[in-house]
């Protein structure tokens, strides 16, 4: 049931910030993570040396982000693999690692079988999972919960804040259970997690309307480019994603950094490029290299539409249109820098007359490899 809403996806993009609070819900006791399905399994993470987080598509992505928290917070060194990639390579693993899948279906596949031939190798394995009972849980030593609620439009979108919102509830949980993390620091990312959706509902609320606007104005766009730093650089991958899967025109991501390395060869006059500027918070330097990647492509000719935190000034001089998201700890801004590009794909297809809730040659739940 759509409940009013035009397409399964705006219902589900509407729900991301309860995907967000449904997920840390009944997980945080007394200002600690407290996570019921992981109860009695502390050995889990005893003796683990690191970290292989295993998906597909947007799961993947989602595992990207989720790099950054675990390596800060448990300080274990993470790799974040393609599960179709780690099944054919001969991958060292055993004991030491935990293998991390990320899965809304539980069902797909590729993940499936990655997942078997770690916990093969001897990896001891915990699925991060949208849907109760699914056999990637199953064949799991440990499970943590999405509580998304079902999706129903192919292309993942609120699935997607929740997943990386386990997984930083999952980089706490062991943080504090190695001794890795300070009760001080892990109380202030708790707090930053309880404050995202409201956050999400800001951008829903405020900025919504003005990215459908934008999306229609570009609706016979052929390409478009994604930029992003750090955190923001799996980010620009997921916005590429979606907007190729819905609206079927050439979208590509980039770390910023990379651009010197080739991609600039890319643009010309009138190129459309999202960038997702990191708040100035996150470091002076961070984000005057990701200006100084916009001053690069603009003296191109690239029209630059610039992600960025509420208040930053800075980039106003250099973007052709900046879509606002209010301000976050660093590592919590690509949950709220995520919800305008969901929106924008969205708004591009619509536009595009295209059925955003069942694109073309897609599946929901890919169960072949
Ligand atoms: C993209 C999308 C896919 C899935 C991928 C993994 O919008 O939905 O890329 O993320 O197929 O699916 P799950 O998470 O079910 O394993």
């Amino acid at each position: 049931d759509k409940g009013g809403w035009s397409s399964f996806m705006a219902k589900e993009v509407s729900e991301e910030p309860e995907a967000v609070a449904n997920t840390v819900l009944g997980r945080v006791q007394d200002g600690q993570i407290v996570i019921p399905e992981l109860d009695g399994l502390d050995g889990l993470f005893q003796g683990v040396s690191r970290v292989i987080v295993l998906a597909c598509g947007t799961a993947y992505y989602a595992g990207l982000v989720g790099k950054y928290a675990i390596e800060q917070w448990a300080r274990i060194p993470v790799d974040v693999e393609l599960a179709h990639e780690f099944r054919y390579r001969d991958p060292i693993v055993g004991p030491e690692t935990l293998v991390v899948s990320i899965s809304q279906s539980g069902e797909t596949m590729d993940t499936l079988m990655a997942v078997k031939e770690a916990a093969r190798l001897g990896a001891k394995t915990l699925s991060i999972c949208n849907t109760q009972g699914a056999t990637i849980p199953r064949e799991s030593d440990a499970i943590v919960y999405t509580h998304a609620g079902p999706e129903v439009a192919v292309a993942s979108t609120k699935a997607f804040v929740a997943q990386i919102t386990a997984l930083y509830l999952l980089a706490l949980h062991v943080g504090r259970v190695r001794g890795a993390l300070s009760a001080e620091v892990a109380g202030a990312a708790i707090a930053e997690l309880e404050a995202l959706p409201e956050k999400i509902r800001w951008i829903l609320e405020n900025e919504q309307e003005r990215i459908e606007q934008l999306s229609r104005w570009m609706s016979d766009t052929r390409s478009v480019l994604f930029l992003g730093r750090h955190v923001g650089y799996p980010i620009a991958l997921e916005g590429a994603l979606k907007l190729k899967e819905l609206s079927y025109i050439h979208a590509e991501g980039f770390a910023a950094g990379e651009l010197k390395h080739g991609p600039i060869a890319l643009i010309e006059p009138g190129q459309p490029v999202f960038v997702m500027v990191p708040s100035p918070r996150q470091g002076a330097t961070l984000h005057a290299k990701v200006i100084s990647n916009i001053e690069e492509i603009r003296a191109r000719g690239a029209r630059v539409i610039a992600v960025a935190e509420e208040g930053d000034a800075a980039v106003l001089p250099f973007a052709d249109e900046v879509l606002r998201v209010p301000l976050a700890a660093p590592l919590f801004e690509p949950i709220l820098a995520v919800v305008p590009l969901h929106i924008f794909a969205m708004g591009l297809a619509t536009a595009k007359g295209l059925d955003v809730d069942q694109p073309r040659n897609l599946a929901k739940s890919v169960t072949v490899e």
